[in-house]
């Protein structure tokens, strides 16, 4: 607890200079940041920057974007990618910026897990990014309908009637989430209101709340260690840098952030000008058809591990239908991750490969995710729909497990 202490001088420390400065002053001249974090440390701003890009790309497209079931597709397929001077270009940046976002906030996500940072005294940290997860999936989720092809129809179909399965008032739900009996114009208005309004202006305010969160305990570091800003900062301003163990905010730890994000960036617009298909399903190019269903129904890669959780469970057990049983496991496995900082029982705050047992608990669920996400994408017959049953199972297991491994491991260390 002591540590907290320390640690937490900074936020008090940043509150005393505040009285006597601007915010902007501080943050650039008394700001300081561990010295021992990798590349991984700037995937946070990294995100603020794919973020900025979708919201300037979404303001283009909105000036031509009809939302109305006659002419959506047209306005997308037709006006923005063929008619309109550079439309192409920022519906490619918009899809590529989307689906690319995600791969960022899992691997923020887990390297938050690997390192222990959603740990004592960072549970708010933890909890306003999984908040934000559930945000960019909705907006995620809300922007695929958009386009109205095929597969934004049928996705919106499948996704809708999950909350059908919701006890009492799944029914009810389900009409009132759509607007209508069936996925229709109303439902397309009301998501293109979500994802061109409400849900930015929530995911604005709550990554406000994530960056507050972070000044309180101050980002975690390689090593989990806890020293005393006061002194450290001391040190680096005397000019015994070698030896502090924090560098400045800026120009030292923005510039190594501006450094990932441009070669980052180098990447993105590689895929945005030569690889754009592959963040557009080519059956969403075949106008929405609410009587002819595709072969197969998938949604977009970032959520095949969460969709094979609830197809996985293809038959009764327990006198409980497969259908309910999937439905429960698809709602665990969104809650799970939420909880985490009290589901890990052990102290210990250090990267998954110096704990004896959480290192095996965490490449399992790594490598859980993964066969969950391929065999998401893939028709749930025969073989397949028994690897779906047992990765499912797999992954409930490991997370009812964690606390008592977890548990275990903090037993062992304390009898060192
Ligand atoms: C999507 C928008 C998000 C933005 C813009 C964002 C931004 C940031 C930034 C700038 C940092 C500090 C630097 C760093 O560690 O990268 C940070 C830290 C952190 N974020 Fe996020 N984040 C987002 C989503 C998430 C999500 C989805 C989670 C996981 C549930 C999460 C969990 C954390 C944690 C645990 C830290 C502390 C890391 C540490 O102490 O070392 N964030 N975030």
């Amino acid at each position: 607890m002591a540590e907290f202490e320390k640690a937490n001088s900074v936020g008090e420390w940043f509150d005393q200079r505040l009285n006597t400065t601007s915010f902007w002053r501080v943050m650039m001249t008394e700001y300081w940041i561990p010295k021992n974090i990798n590349f991984l440390w700037a995937m946070g701003a990294l995100l603020a920057t794919l973020f900025t890009l979708l919201l300037v790309s979404g303001i283009f497209l909105l000036m031509y974007y009809k939302p109305d079931v006659n002419m959506a597709f047209d306005s997308v397929n037709y006006t923005i990618m063929q008619e309109v001077a550079y439309g192409w270009l920022f519906r490619n940046i918009h899809g590529v910026g989307a689906s690319v976002v995600f791969l960022v906030i899992y691997i923020h996500m887990f390297t938050g897990i690997y390192y222990g940072s959603y740990k004592k005294g960072r549970e708010m940290i933890w909890i306003s990014g999984m908040l934000l997860f559930v945000l960019f999936s909705a907006e995620g989720f809300s922007g695929y309908m958009l386009p109205w092809g095929q597969m934004s129809y049928w996705a919106a179909y499948v996704i809708t009637e999950i909350f059908g399965g919701i006890p009492f008032i799944g029914d009810e739900l389900v009409i009132w989430i759509r607007g209508n009996f069936y996925v229709s114009d109303s439902t397309l208005t009301r998501f293109f209101m979500l994802h061109v309004l409400l849900i930015p202006l929530v995911i604005l305010g709550t990554i406000v709340f994530h960056f507050y969160t972070l000044r309180f305990p101050h980002v975690n570091n390689e090593e989990g260690e806890f020293f005393d800003y006061k002194e450290e900062a001391e040190k680096y301003k005397s000019g015994d840098k070698a030896n502090a163990k924090v560098i400045s905010f800026w120009p030292d730890f923005l510039s190594k952030d501006f450094m990932v994000i441009s070669l980052f960036m180098i990447f993105f617009f590689y895929l945005v000008f030569y690889h754009n298909a592959f963040a557009m399903d080519p059956v969403n190019f075949d106008k929405a058809d609410g009587l002819k269903t595709p072969a197969h129904i998938y949604p977009e890669w970032y959520f095949l591990w969460s969709y094979e959780v609830l197809r996985g469970f293809f038959f009764e057990i327990a006198g409980i239908s497969g259908k309910d049983l999937g439905l429960i496991a698809f709602g665990f496995a969104q809650a799970i991750f939420f909880v985490l900082p009290w589901l890990d029982k052990s102290p210990m705050v250090k990267p998954a490969n110096q704990r004896p047992l959480f290192k095996w608990w965490f490449w399992l669920m790594m490598a859980d995710l993964f066969v969950l996400t391929i065999f998401g994408k893939l028709p749930p017959t025969g073989a397949n729909a028994w690897v779906g049953f047992y990765a499912s199972i797999t992954f409930i297991v490991l997370f009812v497990s964690l606390p008592f491994i977890t548990k275990l491991e903090a037993k062992k260390a304390g009898g060192n």
